[in-house]
């Protein structure tokens, strides 16, 4: 078990997750940019967010969408300077407000020099940097990988795409015919450490409050029950606790209790790995479709609970630059319950820009920067009215990702000015989260119910100053549950909700909380 320390500020974040190059483009070249993201702090703080995670806006030939990095301490020159983003770290500050950037251990960009130094036959201190196989014919078995591509005799293993060579981080148990394969504290991998923790420091120094670590549970290589790879996070939580204890590290795993195991303060669920997420919002029938099962993603979420509890925390994102916008599969009244679900549950909260107004998937989008089919959610951000809905003002064929065309798309301006708008009840449910301790990322959680194919969903959240009772229907019928009190008295509802003689009946896309006495 890691002996972190765990900043307090985590405690009550509510996140929002932008994706630089769609959300405010400030000087017209049809891309967003970091001045962009300086200039909208207000309205995320107004929209109850406190912190805020940027996807890699790093030197990139933009491969992957900055996921190919060329140089992890410069800002890439299309979003600004190095200045730029120091001046965004005091401006949120000032606001007291967090900022985490994305870092990305695993790989670089092919382009990246020390890859190109990597290449080269003669032995030189990059050699081992990334992951060579000793002949052109053999391959990291198990991994893709490039070959033929310099003098170098070998292939070497990638990551995700052919163009980002994996870092040597080293093999977990690495077989003795194939010396190629180092072990972890062997000076390549032990390199390749140093390097990155010369990344953390640069950003940490400068202002940054942590990171959200790209892929993290994949760093050592023929690891299986990722030992290795929480090995290497171990050492640098070391560095961490020593250098930068109040550094929030939060992982692209999806197995929290493998990450936190390695010292992660937090890791999100996701559309991949085991954690049933999916059943949410992004399956065949999903639950807050409407005819959907909720119990398997209940009964994983408390077993991770349970293993990561009063060590590390679980994250809920209503999306994020890889997964289908929330709006696609869940419509309407739907939308907000998913909302007053995803601001009810424990672990810092992470809003996907442009979901707080129900932004759509856009169809039949060309592939941009490695996009593919993530490409449709990840379109220019919709404020107002006015040209390219407000993103920048460049000529519209010049934005870099089309827009959603639709006459009634969603802007934040609309929904600013509508008190029934889905913003104004992300709102509202941002300030019911601020206002109760129990509710936030430490408070307690019990589900009361979560029947398989049923609805509703009910939890308990608790502290030691309050106990309340969270119910949401998302289903076309109005619904009962037993629950368990004696007395509730309600604070907060979407749609209608009566709670008699421990009863509580919740209406057809309805929502309620109540405050429970202590038993
Ligand atoms: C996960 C990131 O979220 C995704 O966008 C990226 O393509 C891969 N990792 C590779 O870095
Ligand atoms: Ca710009």
């Amino acid at each position: 078990m890691s002996k972190n320390c765990f900043p307090k500020w985590l405690d009550s974040a509510v996140f929002y997750e932008i994706y630089p190059q769609s959300f405010r483009d400030t000087n017209a070249d049809g891309i967003g940019d970091l001045n962009g993201i300086t200039e909208k702090l207000d309205y995320i703080k107004e929209l109850g967010c406190n912190a805020i995670w940027i996807n890699p806006c790093f030197d990139s030939p933009f491969g992957d969408a900055g996921y190919d990095v060329a140089d992890y301490c410069k800002i890439a020159p299309r979003y600004g300077t190095n200045e730029d983003m120091k001046r965004l770290f005091i401006e949120a500050h000032k606001r007291g407000m967090h900022v985490l950037l994305d870092l990305v251990p695993g790989h670089t960009s092919w382009e990246h020099p020390w890859f190109k130094e990597s290449m080269k036959a003669e032995k030189n201190p990059f050699t081992d940097r990334y992951i060579w196989t000793d002949s052109i014919w053999k391959e990291p078995a198990g991994y893709g990988s490039l070959r033929g591509i310099s003098d170098r005799d070998g292939s070497c293993a990638v990551n995700f795409f052919s163009h980002q060579p994996a870092l040597n981080y080293g093999y977990y148990a690495p077989d003795p015919n194939e010396p190629w394969q180092q072990s972890i504290d062997s000076e390549g991998p032990q390199g390749t450490i140093a390097a990155m923790t010369d990344v953390m420091r640069f950003w940490l120094k400068m202002g940054c409050d942590g990171f959200r670590v790209d892929m993290a549970g994949s760093l050592v290589k023929g690891d299986v029950d990722c030992k290795g790879t929480i090995k290497v996070w171990h050492q640098i939580r070391r560095f961490l606790d020593g250098e930068f204890p109040e550094a929030a590290m939060i992982s692209e795993w999806g197995e929290p209790d493998k990450s936190i195991e390695g010292g992660f303060h937090m890791d999100f669920l996701l559309h991949f790995g085991p954690s049933r997420y999916n059943d949410l919002f992004r399956c065949e029938k999903p639950f807050f479709g409407g005819e959907g099962d909720v119990s398997e993603f209940v009964a994983k979420y408390m077993d991770n609970y349970e293993k990561s509890a009063g060590r590390g925390l679980i994250c809920i994102p209503s999306g994020n630059h890889d997964m289908d916008r929330l709006a696609r599969s869940v419509k309407g009244q739907k939308l907000k319950l998913a909302f007053a679900f995803l601001l009810t549950m424990p672990g810092a909260p992470f809003i996907y820009y442009g979901d707080e107004i129900g932004m759509r998937y856009v169809e039949g989008l060309t592939s941009v920067e490695g996009g593919y089919g993530r490409t449709g959610s990840r379109s220019p951000m919709q404020w107002d009215d006015s040209v390219n809905c407000g993103f920048g003002t460049s000529a519209p064929d010049k934005l870099y990702i089309p827009q959603d065309s639709s006459p009634d798309r969603p802007t934040v301006k609309a929904q600013l000015a509508d008190e029934t708008s889905l913003l104004s009840e992300v709102k509202r449910l941002t300030a019911l989260r601020s206002a109760h301790s129990a509710l936030q990322s430490r408070g307690g959680i019990e589900f009361v119910c979560a029947e398989k194919n049923s609805y509703p969903l009910a939890y308990v959240r608790s502290d030691d100053s309050e106990r309340l009772l969270a119910a949401v229907n998302p289903s076309d019928k109005a619904v009962t549950f037993r629950s368990g009190f004696e007395d509730a008295r309600l604070i907060y509802s979407i749609g209608s909700s009566q709670f008699s003689e421990g009863t509580l009946t919740l209406g057809a896309e309805s929502f309620a909380v109540y405050e429970v006495q202590y038993g």
